[in-house]
């Protein structure tokens, strides 16, 4: 075991997968899934999705661990270090940072709403609101400038805080009690969902029934963005963890627990949403602004719901924070692996340049809406542009090189923990990963674009 990995690295198996798990399980489950299930047509995405995460997604999760763990490294670093020869292979590393930035940027504006919302539960200042007010409060914090900002920045510090002291015991920690209970709050939750009577049915139908004539190019691909996007794939996210995970532990069953969670996770939120959205004559295609004004109206409807909602929205905060943590990390461990940064500048400035970038996103909801290109709005196309176009090229690039490039070997060799494993499905996994995945992902890419 080198050194770098037992100063950094997890301490166990199971603070490894909860870390990553953390790193997934996030606003791309509770907040990101249901709006873009919601606006692809309810069942016939989830199937898609569904199908995608265990076809590429996990695959594609092990494939970064591999090559995270093989090299030790930031995704810069790695290929630096798997491909010496061929330096060209970096460029996938640097545009897993740019992509990691732009995805950090968007994603801490989210994450200042939830913060937002953990003050405004604590207050109960949405208690006894109707469907109509909620929303309308929404739209006022949203459209303005001060306050989103303020919130966002104060995500970004809090991030930039707990990436400086240090994370891994905190957040291996902190994973072990939060993951847990958000998973049983959201169970709560389903139950108080599933007894709101009208709606119910039809909740669970949009939810679960596949309408298949919705599955098109733009449903394919929508699918495959979130399940890039909820499993923090093609960004170098599970690279920088795999390179912390212990030369001991399995790779693939790490990717099995750590998909399985997540895919969960979401799918326990479109339980909670979906019943909520059709009882309170709400449309499930409302966009990003879904789940903020939904689960409000579920509290509000619950017994002692003034207290579920302060800590559900808390919990979702520490959701959000494992996850912003996950993407810090991808850009401080590159600048103080490759740059010879130290942490605590590489997390100030990394932040910093996050906030200029991510202002614009926040304030494309109120001064800069009408700035839209291609139609979309600053966050919008952040959103659209990361999750489905940035994370599957990332992704196509790593098997080109993981599959077509690195020695098939040393692949064998690192899944196996230097062969003293037995990977039964080696050959199944290499297969998805020379030829599925790769052919997929180019079809769905290009099936997308015509399809816009
Ligand atoms: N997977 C995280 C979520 O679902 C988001 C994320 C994407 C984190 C990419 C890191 C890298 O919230």
């Amino acid at each position: 075991m080198t050194t770098q990995s037992n100063t950094r690295g997890f301490t166990s198996n199971i603070g490894a997968i909860l870390a990553a798990a953390g790193g997934a399980v996030g606003l791309g489950n509770i907040w990101r899934f249901p709006y873009t299930l919601g606006n692809n047509g309810g069942g016939a995405f989830l199937l898609v999705y569904v199908f995608f995460v265990l076809l590429i997604g996990i695959p594609l999760m092990m494939t970064e661990f591999i090559i995270g763990r093989r090299s030790q490294k930031d995704p810069i670093g790695a290929y630096r270090t798997l491909a010496p020869k061929h330096k060209g292979w970096m460029l996938i590393g640097i545009f897993n940072i740019l992509g990691a930035l732009l995805i950090y940027a968007f994603y801490s504006v989210v994450a200042g709403w939830t913060l937002n919302y953990v003050v405004l539960s604590c207050g109960n200042q949405l208690g006894g609101c109707d469907s109509a007010t909620i929303a309308q409060k929404f739209a006022e914090f949203t459209q303005g400038s001060f306050w989103p900002l303020f919130y966002q920045f104060l995500f970004l510090v809090l991030t930039a805080a707990v990436v400086f002291m240090g994370v891994q015991k905190g957040i291996e920690k902190m994973s072990k009690i939060l993951m847990p209970a958000l998973f049983i709050l959201l169970i709560l939750m389903c139950v108080r969902s599933l007894t709101l009577g009208d709606g119910v049915r039809n909740g669970l139908n949009f939810l679960f029934k596949p309408d298949f004539s919705k599955i098109d190019g733009h449903c394919l691909l929508s699918a495959l963005g979130q399940s890039f996007f909820s499993l923090s794939i093609g960004m170098g996210a599970m690279v920088t963890y795999g390179s912390y995970i212990r030369k001991e532990d399995k790779l693939f069953n790490s990717s099995l627990w750590i998909a399985g969670c997540d895919s969960l996770v979401a799918i326990l939120a479109g339980v909670v949403i979906f019943p909520a959205v059709f009882a309170f004559g709400m449309s499930p295609a409302a966009g990003p602004e879904l789940v903020y004004i939904v689960l409000p109206n579920v509290f509000n409807s619950m017994p002692g719901g003034a207290i579920f909602a302060v800590v559900f929205f808390l919990l979702l905060t520490i959701a959000a924070l494992t996850s912003t943590i996950s993407l810090l990390e991808i850009l401080v461990a590159t600048l103080v692996e490759e740059f010879h940064w130290k942490r605590s500048v590489a997390a100030v400035v990394s932040s910093l340049v996050v906030f200029t970038v991510g202002a614009f996103c926040t304030l494309s909801f109120g001064p800069l809406k009408d700035v839209q290109i291609h139609g979309f709005t600053i966050f919008d196309l952040f959103d659209r542009l990361t999750a489905s176009y940035l994370m599957p090229i990332g992704a196509l690039a790593m098997t080109i090189f993981l599959g077509w490039f690195f020695p098939k070997a040393e692949v064998r060799d690192e899944l196996s923990n230097g062969g003293t494993l037995k990977v039964k499905a080696f050959d199944v996994y290499y297969f998805i990963l020379r030829y599925v995945a790769p052919i997929a992902l180019i079809i769905i890419l290009v099936s997308g674009l015509i399809g816009k």
